[in-house]
């Protein structure tokens, strides 16, 4: 019986210095990769699909620098004996603790941030910069995955891979309704980065919902002057104008360009040199439009790495006005806000062509900072929940607030309904690692209070509410796993109204802690070895949870 192999399977080792593998064909290059393969020990596996070549005569080229091999002869390498071929790659989840329950996270290798997100004939497609090659950031690459519904998921193939131009950094994607692109009547098109000697921009385009890409001959369509951080394009429609437009991070600021056929493309004009946060670069920008008040308003939202509230990687806003060339903010420059309080919302951005006129966006839930060295292996990084935003007014200003989308709620068991006050809560008999809480309390005003998650180790979180700062904060310190980054045991603080009725929303996953009020979002990872089981209040008032058993 002929075997049919389909993969192969290559040992990695993280802390091995890089290969570099190229499969040739003919004696072209067909692809390249940098992987850590395994000197003396083996991490993982990872694959190489092999289906594209299927029929002809492949070449494995592997090429190692002098740094793997100081010690002892690259022959001894056990990458060699350790390499296999098969007909399936084997998914499976091999990363019991910490592999989310609801929140999605590719079935091996790196991910960071949502790219191309864009709703297509009942479909939810994300696209994400991937590794597929290591739990660890390079070869990026779009990975892609889809859901009916925001919260159940299914990994496809890469999207979009490396090429002469570049690795394939972040990007968007609309669907081209009117065909103005010419590559048929709602095809999905992306514009990403294209990562070379320049960082430039380029279009591909799927007439099959999204399964194969094609690359436009024409790449790059948007090259910069002189400017070296020139990248995330995100495509809008504006529909005063009737054209395509795209935000792009360009240095400090935030560059517009019009087109009416998506490939040649017109620079308008440059926002935020003198605005908000600048103690990093600027990255993944998204201009969205929001009603408020009867009228439109326009909301720049603009990622920052360093620079964030507390350390790393953080995502602020602009509120303002578009006129289809230029964007104005309506607060003064000094100003900076903040869409999510926490250390771990990065990268967000929202869905092109989303029903029902919802803005919905998707932040990587993790930071720069540590995102490299998170204590998981076959995979590293998960994005947040989905996000509907809207724009309220809070006192004289107005905000962007992040509601999960209602979706989630589809997740929810049966509930458990219970009061608290001083003695503490055990939320469960078996361990649970998804579960949603819903906290509501009457806050005598000046009066401060705690919740504290905890678990059998004494591992706990601390939610706190400070009157007299008018904040709510959360404490990882004593989570669990910490040490792993010195940046990563952290209390963060958003500003928040504190007395009277409130609502606290936790959405807890296994590695993450979502927490929502009326006026603030805030997102961090926590690493607990046991699930948190027990619930706590420190505090005069008594609270009414409910907890809902969240399972996909
Ligand atoms: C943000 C970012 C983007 C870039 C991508 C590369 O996290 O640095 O600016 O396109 O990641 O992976």
């Amino acid at each position: 019986m002929k075997r049919i192999l389909t993969f192969f399977a290559f040992p990695v080792q993280e802390s091995a210095p890089e290969a570099r593998v190229r499969v040739l064909s003919n004696g072209q290059e067909r692809l390249g990769a940098n992987i850590c393969l395994a000197i003396d020990k083996v991490d993982y596996f990872v694959p190489l699909d092999l289906a594209p070549w299927a029929g002809e005569t492949i070449l494995l080229d592997v090429k190692m620098s002098q740094g793997r091999s100081v010690r002892r002869d690259p022959a001894d390498d056990v990458c060699w004996t350790e390499m296999n071929t098969a007909p399936v790659f084997d998914r499976s989840n091999k990363e019991n603790n910490y592999r989310p329950v609801y929140h999605f996270s590719p079935d091996w290798g790196w991910m960071n941030d949502p790219n191309g997100m864009v709703w297509h004939d009942g479909l939810w497609h994300l696209f994400f910069q991937y590794n597929p090659y290591g739990s660890f950031w390079g070869n990026m690459t779009w990975g892609h995955a889809v859901s009916k519904d925001l919260v159940r998921w299914e990994q496809w193939d890469n999207a979009i891979v490396p090429d002469a131009l570049g690795d394939i950094f972040s990007g968007s994607a609309i669907v081209d309704k009117e065909n103005v692109a010419g590559f048929g009547r709602d095809a999905i098109i992306a514009m990403y980065t294209s990562d070379g000697i320049n960082q430039t921009q380029s279009i591909a385009w799927s007439n099959d919902g999204g399964r194969t890409f094609h690359k436009y001959a024409g790449n790059p369509v948007i090259v910069p002057e002189n400017t070296p951080d020139f990248r995330d394009p995100k495509l809008f429609w504006d529909a005063q104008s009737r054209q395509w437009k795209v935000v792009l991070a360009a240095g400090q600021e935030v560059q517009f360009y019009s087109s009416d056929n998506l490939k040649d493309w017109t620079y308008d004009s440059s926002f935020g040199l003198s605005y908000g946060n600048h103690n990093g670069v600027w990255e993944c920008p998204d201009l969205i439009q929001l009603p408020f008040e009867g009228k439109d308003k326009w909301v720049l939202l603009l990622n920052i790495n360093p620079g964030g509230p507390f350390g790393g990687s953080a995502t602020q806003y602009f509120v303002g006005n578009y006129d289809g060339k230029t964007f104005k903010c309506d607060d003064p420059a000094t100003v900076t806000r903040w869409m999510d309080y926490g250390k771990d919302h990065y990268a967000a951005v929202t869905w092109s062509n989303a029903p029902e006129g919802r803005t919905v966006a998707l932040a990587w839930m993790s930071n720069w900072q540590y995102a490299n060295s998170v204590p998981t292996q076959q995979f590293r990084s998960a994005n947040s929940v989905p996000r509907d935003l809207s724009l309220v007014r809070k006192g004289k200003e107005v905000i962007l607030k992040s509601t999960p989308s209602r979706e989630l709620e589809t997740l929810r068991g049966t509930p458990l309904r219970f009061t608290l006050s001083s003695a503490p809560a055990e939320l469960s008999e078996q361990p649970m690692k998804a579960y949603e809480l819903l906290i509501r309390f009457q806050l005598p005003k000046k009066e401060d209070l705690t919740f504290v998650l905890s678990n059998e180790a004494g591992e706990q979180v601390v939610f706190f509410y400070s009157a007299e700062e008018g904040t709510f904060s959360m404490d990882r310190r004593g989570s669990g796993i910490v040490k792993f980054s010195k940046s990563f045991a952290a209390v963060t603080s958003a500003p928040t109204r504190v007395g009277g009725k409130m609502e606290l929303r936790l959405l807890v996953d296994s590695a993450s802690i979502e927490a929502f009020g009326e006026d603030f979002s805030m997102t961090n990872l926590v690493f607990p070895s046991a699930p948190y089981n027990q619930l706590k209040l420190y505090g005069s008032v008594k609270a009414d949870v409910t907890l809902y058993p969240l399972a996909k």
